[in-house]
């Protein structure tokens, strides 16, 4: 939540702080600002709504060239989205300017300790207190990277915060703990951010920073040092997309383009997995196998679509693995007590690799001594960086506030994991784990069949935008495609939509059903575990109620066709990677519906990408 932005170089900086903040605006949209060092003080312009409202405050009121800025947008926590609000804050003596991603649990205390010395707060934010604490630092004659540690070392909670003072603005110093931040190496300029989009136009060379650490950037440099002053190893890395990836290129949204990514996403995320023997390999498991061979239990955690990607990939993990799979939100995972010890795994899913309940998961389950896993899309996040092992899901960045590509990559990911587990264990033959690798590898160019072929779900959008209420119903793996269709259509066109398991329909929700009620069904494929005559007598069951079924099943599925008002036909895969098809036509339906109806899909209304605070 909230994206921010740090810049010393040769470059104006408003210029490179704008632009920085256009490809981080994903993280949060209430409000922008930005910050330089001006010939008479700091020069500030902050603005609440969009980047754009920003921009137009820019054009009336410009602000001094300079080579030095930071910026910030914000998604609120403490005071709600107005001008006073925006970031950056401004120390009262006029020395600082600093913005801030997290929340200072303790700004309460520390807010009176300011008062009592007569500082006048401008603001509701828990922000502008480390913005006075380090005002008042470095009026005491201390340089500002102290200055910062000292102030880091007071604050408790989440927090990414950068800033400069007036006096010295040839650096920008920043600091962290629990939240995201990443430096990009330039020639003679360097540059800081919450995610490495908002540099990459200039550099693809970045450093990961640890918890607890302070960095200072200037044009010839960068130091690192933790809270005390001392020197911090930090971790250098290539960036391995480049600016296209994180453009639109000609698509109206970051979504649409994402969707239609899919199948490359799954492609690079199964590349390089088998080695000469004909063995699944995932390299980046640092986890012995005589240990996975010990684990009794899999607990996987996650939020939001990542959890469902979790429902999915527990019926296959089970099913090759016979190890016992939980999914856990994880948000409730560590407050109930879970029984976790060394002999579990516990896997996480999230793409943005710093999601706060999940990052807290990983914490309360390595406290247990369990083993942690990450399946994680963003190279160097903190999830990954604080876990066992990682598995990169090689979707490329995802911009769009709802996940597409990540979820499909996730499940891809999960099962890659399964399928090792089941090698390692024993559990499946080679031959038996490559033939269902074959498949995996065909998924590509099934995705693309299914988006070739979208053109009805288009229209059906157009056809349904007037509706009040959408219900989405499955089975087995198509329950959290369900369940993932209807988040899609919530966060996106604001409007009622819950997936059910479709059996449970008659333990009460049927009551929903009334006439013409538009209700989407996954049937799954034919001929196994009579879940197909299941499903196709639950659509029974609807329609007899007045329901209007769109139905997704597999192209030849004539069993269902006399039960279906409408039809999108899913190429023919097994059961297990039939989310793989089935939740495209369902994202497809939620970006277009959102756009009939005008919304903002890349930024739906109160959302951000990246949830960084519990
Ligand atoms: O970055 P993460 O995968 O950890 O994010 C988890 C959820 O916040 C995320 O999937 C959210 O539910 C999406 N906006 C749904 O489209």
């Amino acid at each position: 939540m909230c994206g921010i932005v740090g810049y010393v170089g040769h470059r104006n900086a408003r210029d490179v702080v704008i632009g920085g903040l256009r490809r981080l605006e994903y993280r949060g949209y209430d409000s922008a600002g930005i910050a330089v060092p001006g010939p008479e003080g700091i020069e500030a312009r902050k603005k609440s709504g969009k980047l754009a409202n920003l921009e137009a405050e820019l054009e009336a009121h410009p602000i001094p060239e300079a080579t030095q800025g930071i910026g910030h947008t914000r998604w609120a926590t403490h005071g709600g989205p107005t001008d006073e609000n925006a970031h950056p804050h401004l120390s009262q003596n006029g020395r600082v300017a600093l913005v801030h991603n997290g929340i200072v649990e303790n700004f309460a205390e520390l807010r009176a300790e300011l008062e009592a010395e007569g500082i006048e707060f401008l603001s509701k934010t828990d922000t502008e207190v480390a913005a006075q604490l380090l005002g008042r630092e470095v009026a005491k004659g201390i340089d500002v990277s102290e200055a910062l540690r000292n102030v880091s070392r007071r604050l408790t909670g989440a927090f990414t915060l950068v800033a400069f003072d007036i006096e010295d603005p040839s650096r920008v110093v920043a600091s962290r703990r629990n939240s995201p931040l990443v430096v990009g190496l330039g020639e003679g300029e360097n540059f800081l951010a919450s995610d490495v989009a908002a540099f990459i136009e200039f550099t693809r060379e970045a450093i990961e920073l640890g918890q607890d650490q302070v960095v200072t950037i200037t044009r010839e440099g960068v130091e690192v040092t933790d809270f005390d002053g001392n020197p911090a190893e930090t971790r250098p890395y290539h960036v391995d997309w480049d600016l296209s990836a994180a453009e639109k290129q000609g698509y109206d949204w970051f979504m649409r383009k994402e969707i239609y990514e899919q199948p490359r996403a799954v492609a690079d995320t199964l590349l390089g997995r088998f080695n000469a023997r004909g063995e699944l390999v995932l390299d980046e498991i640092r986890i012995s196998p005589e240990e996975l061979r010990r684990i009794n239990k899999i607990v996987i955690v996650a939020c939001g679509t990542a959890f469902y990607a979790g429902m999915v990939a527990k019926y296959a993990i089970e099913h090759w693995t016979r190890i016992a799979c939980e999914v856990e939100i994880a948000s409730e995972f560590r407050y109930r007590d879970p029984i976790i010890d060394p002999m579990t795994l516990v896997v996480t899913i999230s793409q943005s690799g710093e999601t706060a309940d999940t990052l807290m998961a990983v914490r309360h389950a390595r406290e247990q001594h369990a083993k942690v896993i990450a399946i994680c899309n963003t190279n160097g996040a903190t999830i990954p960086r604080e876990s066992d092992a990682v598995i990169y899901t090689h979707a490329g960045p995802e911009i769009g506030v709802a996940s597409t590509k990540g979820f499909i990559t996730q499940v891809v990911a999960c099962y890659l994991l399964g399928l090792y587990l089941a090698q390692v264990r024993g559990m499946k033959y080679g031959d038996e784990i490559k033939s269902i690798m074959d498949e995996l590898m065909g998924m590509p160019e099934k995705i693309q069949q299914v988006l070739d072929s979208i053109e009805p779900v288009m229209e059906l959008a157009a056809q349904l935008k007037d509706e009040k209420s959408i219900l989405f119903l499955g089975r087995h793996v198509g329950y959290p495609v369900a369940l993932e269709g209807a988040l899609k259509l919530k966060e996106l066109a604001y409007l009622h939509a819950e997936g059910f398991a479709a059996g449970e329909l008659k333990h009460g929700p049927i009551a929903l059903i009334d006439q013409g009620l538009p209700v989407f069904v996954v049937v799954p494929p034919q001929g196994r575990d009579q879940l197909h005559e299941k499903v196709v007598s639950n659509i029974q069951e609807i329609r007899a109620r007045g329901a209007r079924t769109i139905v997704l099943a597999e192209e030849g599925d004539t069993v269902v066709e006399p039960y279906a008002d409408l039809w999108f036909t899913l190429p023919r895969v097994s059961t297990l990677l039939q989310p793989l098809v089935a939740t495209i036509p369902l994202q497809v339906f939620a970006c277009e519906l959102a756009t009939q109806l005008g919304h903002d899909v890349d930024q739906p209304r109160n959302l951000a990408k990246s949830v960084t605070v519990e």
